[in-house]
C-alpha cells in the first residue's frame, strides 16, 4: 500500500487535514430516473465497416480488450444500446423510375433500404429485399451476443419512392417536406414492417422506433447533401406517428414505444413536442428523444419538464462533434445529467473520422486507428453508471451521482475544470454514508492528454466525507460501497 498523506491522516484520525478547496454535497433525496443506458447508432460505421470483433468488444462489453495488435489493452465502454438505421435507398428501377442521388453524396452514408418498390406492402413479395444491408444486422448480431439489451429503429429519410423528388436526402431547397402526401402511411408500414420481421427473424425486438430524424432543420437538400434527411413539418409528423403507432399495434408490437422527433437542439425539441401536445400526436409517442447539438446552451431543464408533465421518458439519442480531448463530451455530459434528466445517452458514431469517432477511422476507406482520448473520458461514465442505477443530483454542475440500490454503491463522476484542488464529497446526507476507513477505489482520465482510465486505491473515506486531489481537467470516478440512500 501506498500511503499518501490522505491515508495517513485516515489511520490517524486527523480529518482536520482535509484540505478541500471545494466541498460537493451528494443528495440522496433526489431521483432523476432509472438509467437506462448507454449507446451508439450502428450506420453508419458498422455497415461500413462491418462485423468487426475487436470493435464490438470496445463498444459492447466492459473487458479489458486486446487492442493495435496486442500493443494496448484497452477498457470496453459497455455501451447496451443500439440504435439500428433503417436504410432509404436502392438501386432497382421500376415502372422506369429509380432513385435519385444527391451529387453530394458519401457513398458510406447512403443505407440500403428494404422496400424497393410500391407495388406491394407484403412483405414476402418480391417488393421487398430482406437481403441487404447485412453488415449492419452483423453488428447488430455481434453486438446482442456480447450483452446489448436495447435496440431502436430509426429513419433518417423514408424510401427514395416515397420522397417528393425521389432522392432520399431531402426536398430541392431543403425547407420543405420530401414525403409524398399519399406516402405518410407507407413510411409508418415500412418501419413497422421492418420491426415485425427482425421479431420474426433477426431475434431483435425494437424497444422503441423513431420515424424522423432532425425533422425541424433546414438542411436537408436533396440537391446538396451529403447524407440521408428529410424535413418532416410538425403536423406531417403528427399523422405520420398515428400511423405508425397503428401500424405497429396491428403487427402485435403495441409494447414497441414510439419516439420522437430527434430535433437536433433542446429548443427545437421542446417547440415541436409543444406542438405534437396541442395536436393530441402526442399521445401515440411514449419517448422524446433529442439531439445534444446544442452543447453548451439551450434549454434542457425546460425540456424535461415538458416530458414530466406528459409522462414520457427523455433520451440524449445522438451526441457528437470533432472534440478529440474529450472536454466537449464532459462538460455536455454532465449538463445533460444535471439539467436534462434524460435516462440514456446515445453517442452517434463509435468509428469515424477526425475525432467525431470514439475511435478515429476513416469509413469510406475502412481503416480504423487510434483510440481518442475522448473514448477514455466516456468511459469514466459507462463502466460505471451502469443500466438500473437510480441518477442522483451530483450536488455541482461538475459532478454526477448514481447510485446502485442492489450493491448498495454510490457512483460518483467529477471533472475538476479549474486549478489543480482537492475536491471534497460530502456524503453526510446519506442514511449510511459508507464504513469509515473504506477504500473507495477511484479511476483517472486526464482531458486532452495524460491517464487513460488508470485505476488507483488510494482514497478513503473519512467520517461522512472523502476527498481526492484533481489537476487541472482531470476527470476521476469513485465507487463507494456500502451506501442507503
Ligand atoms: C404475401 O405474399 C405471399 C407470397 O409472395 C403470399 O403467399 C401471401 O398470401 C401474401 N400475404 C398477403 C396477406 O397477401
Amino acid at each position: 500500500m501506498h500511503y499518501t498523506l490522505q491515508t495517513l491522516a485516515v489511520l490517524l484520525g486527523y480529518s482536520l487535514l482535509t484540505k478541500a478547496d471545494t466541498t460537493t454535497t451528494i443528495n440522496p433525496d433526489t431521483d432523476w430516473g432509472t438509467w437506462e443506458g448507454w449507446g451508439t447508432s450502428l450506420a453508419w460505421w458498422a455497415a461500413a465497416v462491418g462485423p468487426v470483433e475487436v470493435i464490438a468488444e470496445l463498444a459492447f462489453t466492459t473487458n479489458w480488450v486486446s487492442y493495435d495488435g496486442g500493443n494496448m489493452n484497452v477498457p470496453g465502454l459497455g455501451l447496451n444500446i443500439v440504435r439500428y438505421n433503417a436504410g432509404a435507398c436502392s438501386w432497382n428501377t421500376y415502372d422506369g423510375v429509380s432513385m435519385v442521388v444527391s451529387p453530394g453524396i458519401i457513398s458510406s452514408w447512403q443505407m440500403d433500404g428494404f422496400w424497393t418498390d410500391w407495388a406491394s406492402s407484403n412483405s414476402t413479395s418480391s417488393s421487398w429485399d430482406w437481403t441487404v444491408d447485412a453488415n449492419q444486422r452483423e453488428m447488430m448480431r455481434l453486438a446482442t451476443s456480447y450483452g446489448v439489451d436495447t435496440f431502436e429503429l430509426f429513419s433518417n429519410s423514408p424510401m427514395w419512392w416515397m420522397c417528393i423528388n425521389h432522392n432520399p436526402s431531402g426536398s430541392n431547397d431543403g425547407t420543405d417536406d420530401n414525403l409524398q402526401s399519399w406516402n405518410y402511411e407507407s413510411h409508418a408500414i415500412y418501419l413497422a414492417t421492418i420491426a415485425e420481421h427482425a421479431a420474426n427473424y433477426w431475434g431483435i425486438t425494437f424497444n422503441s422506433v423513431e420515424a424522423f430524424n432532425e425533422p425541424s432543420s433546414n438542411w436537408w437538400n436533396g440537391l446538396t447533401g451529403d447524407q440521408e434527411g428529410c424535413h418532416f413539418a410538425a403536423t406531417t409528423q403528427a399523422l405520420v406517428l398515428g400511423h405508425l403507432r397503428t401500424a405497429l399495434n396491428s403487427r402485435g408490437l403495441s409494447s414497441t414505444l414510439v419516439s420522437a422527433s430527434d430535433e437536433n437542439t433542446y429548443d427545437l425539441a421542446g417547440s415541436t413536442w409543444s406542438s405534437l401536445v396541442n395536436s393530441g400526436a402526442s399521445s401515440n409517442v411514449g419517448r422524446i428523444n433529442v439531439h445534444g447539438y446544442q452543447y453548451g446552451s439551450g434549454n434542457r431543464a425546460g425540456l424535461y419538464s415538458l416530458a414530466q408533465a406528459a409522462g414520457v421518458a427523455l433520451w440524449n439519442s445522438e451526441y457528437g462533434e470533432a472534440d478529440g480531448t474529450g472536454a466537449e463530451l464532459a462538460s455536455n455530459l454532465i449538463l445533460d445529467f444535471r439539467w436534462l434528466h434524460n435516462t440514456a445517452w446515445v453517442y452517434w458514431q463509435v468509428l469515424d473520422s477526425s475525432s467525431w469517432g470514439l475511435v478515429v477511422a476513416d469509413n469510406n476507406a475502412l481503416s480504423s486507428g487510434s483510440i481518442s482520448q475522448k473514448y477514455y473520458v466516456l468511459a469514466q461514465f459507462t463502466r460505471h453508471i451502469r443500466p438500473g442505477m437510480t441518477i442522483l443530483d451530483g450536488g455541482s454542475d461538475n459532478t454526477v451521482a448514481a447510485y446502485d440500490a442492489t450493491n448498495q454503491k454510490l457512483i460518483i463522476v467529477a471533472v475538476n475544470w479549474g486549478d489543480a484542488q482537492y475536491l471534497n464529497f460530502d456524503l453526510s446526507s446519506f442514511s449510511t454514508p459508507g464504513r469509515n476507513g473504506a477504500l473507495v477505489p477511484r479511476w483517472s482520465t486526464q482531458i486532452g492528454s495524460g491517464d487513460q482510465y488508470v485505476s488507483y486505491h488510494d482514497t478513503y473515506i473519512s467520517g461522512t466525507k472523502f476527498w481526492s486531489y484533481f489537476v487541472t481537467n482531470q476527470v476521476q470516478t469513485f465507487e463507494v460501497s456500502n451506501v442507503a440512500l
